[in-house]
């Protein structure tokens, strides 16, 4: 395969260099045709698409090009998932070779399957080396929940409110159900699996005397549920380190540590989702690395393929025996070009010094964001580490009311100054390309302050 190692970090620069660049009215022409003779057939969209339906044919590093010529700062990679860039050329060109040469060899061990276990296997800390390939991020949960029965032949879950695991039963069983109106991922909860809230700096249901946040009332909690809500049979806790869906919410310093000490007590695995907040984007390889805590069992997706669909369910080496009992075959699980893909991006973080860039540039982020919350009247809290960021729009800074039209507005004026992302109602979410530079990054903050901006004038706070 040919050599990638010496590409220059900036290899998307040179085509960043003028973006945004609209030319046309957003969605333009041809996205408006091409997305309704989509739609015609393809139901259950997202809402940001239905709110902003435009046709993208091209990414580049931190450029997306719709069908229009229109040219966009990417503020979301993809969903999480191209985090490298768009088209890393040092991972296409992986794919690329095992696209050409062996594209599926069922669970038999290829050469690419050989290096990834071994890299895997020394960057992941505390003996988390026990390893399953999957194709995509909810199967892998599946399997983390199969995993977790098997070490402990236990058979309940407890998970938390506002997480978000996939859409598969025991993935949605680890999640909110309701998802009001007519959407639902119901009708009912799978048996065995129970939610509790975790806590939400911003929104938080129990605190201490001078008003912060009371972590030990949420674990006192949890140890009392263990015996009065559940028949006394929990596997695991079902966590996300940080929540991505739920708008970027970081638990308090002393949550995990707090939480594993509960789980150790009790004789119960903590399971850790990292498919949106790991391999890097955070700043760590596992966003619970900044708490020093070593899960049981870690998933990853998302960033682990840069855009190949790939996922992985790690257990610790002492419990790898058990996942014999829970067979790591699928049809597609492993294959050489979903080796090739993980395995050069975990080795582009490495060379390129990602981790550095995203603790570096992320700082930069937060300190634009506080100053943001500062002047406006609507962004009411901000939070994140790395580049898994969020702002929560409220009617009022001291009701907290959310404000969902104020998020749809400031929603589709950025995308119409040319910034791809990902907000969902009164949250904007941002989860730019780890490889993002202070000067992009701030191009994109811009765009967001302007929207605020026209929208607080619009909707009379200003
Ligand atoms: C934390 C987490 N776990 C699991 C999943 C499911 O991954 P997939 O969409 O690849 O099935 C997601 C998807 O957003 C996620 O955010």
């Amino acid at each position: 395969m040919k050599n990638m190692n010496k590409l220059s970090k900036d290899w998307w620069k040179e085509r960043a260099m003028t973006i945004p660049d609209i030319k046309t009215e957003l969605p333009g022409p041809k996205s408006k045709v091409m997305h309704a003779n989509t739609a015609r057939y393809m139901k259950g969209l997202s809402t940001q698409v239905k709110l902003f339906p435009v046709c993208f044919e091209e990414g580049f590093g931190i450029t997306l090009t719709d069908v229009d010529g229109n040219r966009y700062l990417d503020f979301s990679s993809g969903i999480y998932v191209t985090s490298l860039g768009h088209c890393h050329p040092k991972v296409s060109e992986a794919i690329a070779f095992w696209a050409k040469k062996l594209m599926n060899a069922h669970d038999f061990t290829t050469p690419v399957k050989e290096k990834l276990m071994e890299k895997m296997a020394s960057v992941l800390p505390g003996r988390l080396n026990a390893i399953q390939l999957y194709s995509d991020g909810a199967t892998a949960v599946e399997a983390a929940i199969r995993a977790a029965r098997a070490i402990t032949n236990k058979h309940e879950f407890i998970s938390a409110y506002r997480d978000f695991h996939g859409k598969t039963l025991a993935a949605v069983s680890s999640a909110r159900m309701n998802r009001g109106g007519t959407l639902s991922y119901g009708p009912t909860r799978a048996p065995g699996f129970y939610m509790v809230p975790r806590p939400d700096p911003y929104r938080p249901l129990w605190t201490k005397a001078d008003g912060t946040i009371d972590t030990d009332a949420y674990i006192r909690f949890y140890e009392q549920f263990l015996t009065e809500g559940t028949v006394g049979n929990i596997a695991a806790f079902v966590l996300e380190p940080a929540q991505g869906w739920a708008g970027s919410i970081f638990p308090p310093d002393d949550f995990f540590p707090k939480l594993k000490a509960l789980c150790e007590k009790h004789d119960i695995l903590l399971y850790d989702d990292e498919i949106l907040a790991g391999m890097g984007r955070t700043g760590e390889w596992l966003t619970l690395d900044h708490w020093n805590v070593i899960p049981d069992i870690v998933t990853f997706g998302k960033s682990f393929g840069n855009g190949f669909p790939v996922t992985a369910m790690v257990v610790r080496e002492e419990n790898g025996e058990a996942l014999e009992k829970i067979s790591a075959s699928s049809s597609y699980g492993g294959n050489p070009m979903a080796c090739a893909a993980a395995l050069a991006s975990i080795e582009v973080i490495e060379e390129e010094g990602i981790l550095q860039n995203v603790r570096e540039v992320g700082n930069s982020f937060i300190k634009r964001m506080n100053k943001m919350k500062e002047q406006h009247p609507i962004i009411g809290d901000v939070k994140g580490k790395g580049f898994l960021l969020g702002m929560e729009l409220v009617k009022d800074k001291k009701t907290k009311e959310p404000f969902d039209e104020a998020g749809k507005l400031v929603y589709q004026k950025a995308f119409r100054r040319g910034l791809a992302w990902i907000p969902a109602g009164h949250i904007l979410r941002m989860s730019p390309p780890l490889i993002m530079d202070e000067k992009y990054a701030m191009v994109g903050m811009d765009i967001i302050e302007d929207a605020i901006t026209e929208v607080e004038k619009e909707l009379g706070y200003k």
